[in-house]
């Protein structure tokens, strides 16, 4: 469902990425783990065509990154900790206006405004104004909002900060169902107890390289440690002394 291959980007004398790949097969929900500046948010970016790679390439849904940059926009949904909402609109005319994008009719997006409503629990978001939101109540907005259109790929960007325990698992259960035969999550996080309930399998980045990836078990096994949080230290304290040789 996504493939990316050498994928490398530099800001200015920043590398954020050197040539990293892999692939996330259709069904899975595929975890990014790594220490701050390791370079997932610009992996992302890359994959949802907010900016480009300075070498290598992608494709997500079957549509290359660079060639057919408007399907692979139409493909996804990006939902990340802190975007805006229009102060002045109700969740639901939020909602709405989203659509319009999407070029949804009135009667699909009251339906899926309902189905949203029910995995969510968008409760009275939906018709307060979005001025005076808590962080829970913008973020479920938000996250409705990416996936209106029901896209087949959606990239979570430490979705669930600042979201309290229900908000939370309101979103893990709705990212746990969402895979299928012919959708696919990325999600990164910080929290390894998310990505030990929802990663099918997990990405470890350190300074833009890919340094290891399996199923979180595999991970364990690997590392010889006990749980997810000791084997991500161990892997990439092996990989940054390795890096040095
Ligand atoms: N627009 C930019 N201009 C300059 N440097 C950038 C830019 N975006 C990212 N970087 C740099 O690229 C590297 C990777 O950043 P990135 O945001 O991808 O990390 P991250 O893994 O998402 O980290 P975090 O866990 O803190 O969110 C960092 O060194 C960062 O400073
Ligand atoms: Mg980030």
């Amino acid at each position: 469902m996504i493939t990316a291959s050498k994928l490398s980007k530099s800001f200015a004398e920043v590398k954020a990425l050197s040539e990293l790949s892999f692939q996330v097969n259709s069904g899975e929900v595929y975890g990014l783990l790594g220490p701050n500046g390791a370079g997932k948010t610009t992996t992302l970016r890359i994959l949802a065509t907010l900016i480009e790679a300075s070498s290598g390439t992608a494709s997500v849904n079957g549509f290359d990154i660079k060639k057919d940059a408007e399907e692979v926009r139409k493909s996804i949904g990006v939902v990340n900790g802190g975007m805006g909402l229009y102060d002045r609109l109700t969740g639901k005319e939020v909602l709405y206006y989203f659509a319009s994008f999407y070029g949804m009719s009135k009667a699909a997006t009251d339906k899926r405004i309902k189905e949203l409503d029910d995995l969510l629990d968008l409760g009275d978001t939906l018709s307060r104004r979005t001025t005076g939101f808590s962080t829970g109540m913008k973020q479920k907005i938000v996250i409705a909002r990416a996936v209106l259109h029901d896209p087949p790929v959606i990239f979570f960007d430490e979705a669930t900060s600042g979201l309290d325990i229900m908000a939370r698992r309101a979103v893990m259960n709705f990212v746990k169902a969402y895979p299928s035969q012919s959708r696919a999550v990325i999600y990164s996080t910080h929290v390894m107890s998310e990505v030990e309930e929802l990663c099918d399998r997990v990405g470890i980045i350190y300074k833009g390289k890919l340094i290891a990836e399996d199923k979180v078990e595999a991970l364990i096994e690997q590392s010889g440690e006990r749980n997810l949080e000791n084997a991500f230290f161990k892997l990439i304290e092996r990989s940054g002394s390795e890096m040095h040789t």
